[in-house]
């Protein structure tokens, strides 16, 4: 027997938004989800891959990878099959490319472009200017003009190597921080302390004339749910996304990383943010999602589904609006994510598409349901 395909996929969406979510997790009023009727089709492969899905409905798709795990083959085969876009977790960050002030050091960068290039999938690079992981030698720095020389010699040497044959660039990552009480919103990283806040404005003019081809993205967290905090930080980085607009600086989208949560909530303060996003003229990426599971009880058998019906509700909001262009998860498989031993260390975090043994996970049919859903949702929505 056969059932028609997006039949199937808009099915196994609807039968993951929302309702059961917050019974399951006990923090809501009960309300039991549909019984499923219709499982989703269980092949990954050619036309059910992610990456075909996302095709159809204006996406690109895909994982943050470093070499090191593409040498296991299961990993690699994965990728080949449903990314369409990767992005290094961490070999184009400061501390990779490095190890001293005058060195740069290419090789787990070349050997991803390679990768991507032989592949067919694009690359993204992640990240120019962070106030995190930066070698010793950049840290030490106390002048305004040695910083901003090492700020434009790093960017023209990486930016130029790979010109042309990038995605985008990451320029700025988390810029904004409401806590540390600036009347700008900046956060009192070490490049502001020693250049100032210009040194956004001179981290994206040096990318643009490194590489005019590229994306140029800013990137942050902590805007995606419905709280005060986050609704502070959306505030925050539009002021930011202003004034480089009205200064004419050369940013093209906002990276909204997405490092979402099983007991939060999201709905119409992250909407009014993409659309304000999208009337500045920037695309979104949805830059580096997953799902953080420490609240569902561990020995509760339907954790695999609380954190899909996550990944379904937020996707259901954030895929409708049009300038999504690209979703990236922060990982492949549950066995390699950060989330295991950073941010709470959780050695049982089950946050992304597959598992362990790579295998794919209720996660993942929700994931490409919404994908499938998405005209529907954006047409419904305009
Ligand atoms: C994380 C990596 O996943 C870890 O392996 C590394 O130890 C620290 O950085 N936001 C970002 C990413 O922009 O670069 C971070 O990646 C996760 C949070």
């Amino acid at each position: 027997m056969s059932f028609d395909r997006r039949e199937l996929l808009r099915y196994g969406l609807l039968s993951a938004a929302g309702a059961g979510l917050t019974s399951l997790l006990g923090c809501g009023p009960k309300v039991s989800a549909p019984a499923s009727k219709l499982a989703p089709v269980r092949d990954i492969s050619g036309q059910w891959s992610l990456r075909a899905v996302a095709a159809e409905h204006r996406l690109l798709t895909g994982f943050a990878v470093d070499p090191e795990r593409l040498k296991d083959h299961r990993c690699a085969s994965l990728v080949k099959q449903q990314a369409s876009i990767i992005v290094p977790e961490n070999a184009m960050k400061w501390g990779a490319l490095r190890p001293a002030r005058g060195r740069f050091r290419f090789d787990q960068a070349d050997t991803l472009l390679t990768f991507a290039e032989e592949n067919h999938i694009r690359l993204r690079g992640h990240t120019l200017c962070w106030h995190r992981d930066l070698p010793a030698w950049v840290t030490a720095i106390n002048s305004a003009d040695d910083a901003r020389n090492q700020l434009v010699e790093h960017i023209q040497t990486v930016v130029s190597r790979y010109a042309g044959r990038m995605h985008s660039w990451d320029v700025v990552n988390e810029a904004v921080e409401v806590k540390d009480n600036r009347p700008d919103g900046l956060r009192n990283s070490p490049w502001l302390q020693t250049i100032g806040p210009d040194y956004i404005e001179l981290a994206f003019q040096t990318a643009r004339m490194a590489d005019p081809a590229a994306l140029l993205s800013y990137n942050d967290y902590g805007m995606e749910d419905e709280t005060y905090d986050a609704e502070q930080k959306r505030s925050a980085v539009l002021l930011l996304l202003r004034r480089l607009k009205a200064r004419n600086v050369p940013i093209d989208a906002v990276g909204i990383q997405s490092h979402i949560c099983a007991c939060a909530q999201y709905g119409a303060g992250l909407q009014r943010f993409m659309a304000r996003v999208r009337e500045m003229g920037l695309q979104i990426f949805l830059s580096e999602m997953d799902v953080k599971d420490r609240e569902v009880n561990r020995q509760d058998p339907r954790r695999d589904t609380v954190v899909a019906q996550t990944y379904s509700q937020y996707l259901n909001l954030a895929l409708a609006e049009p300038a999504v262009s690209a979703v990236l998860f922060w990982g492949v498989d549950d066995g390699q994510s950060w989330l295991r031993y950073e941010q709470g260390s959780d050695e049982q975090a089950r946050p992304l598409l597959f598992d362990r043994l790579f295998l794919p996970k209720e996660a993942f049919y929700a994931v490409r349901a919404a994908m499938e859903a998405r005209s529907e949702i954006v047409r419904t929505s305009l």
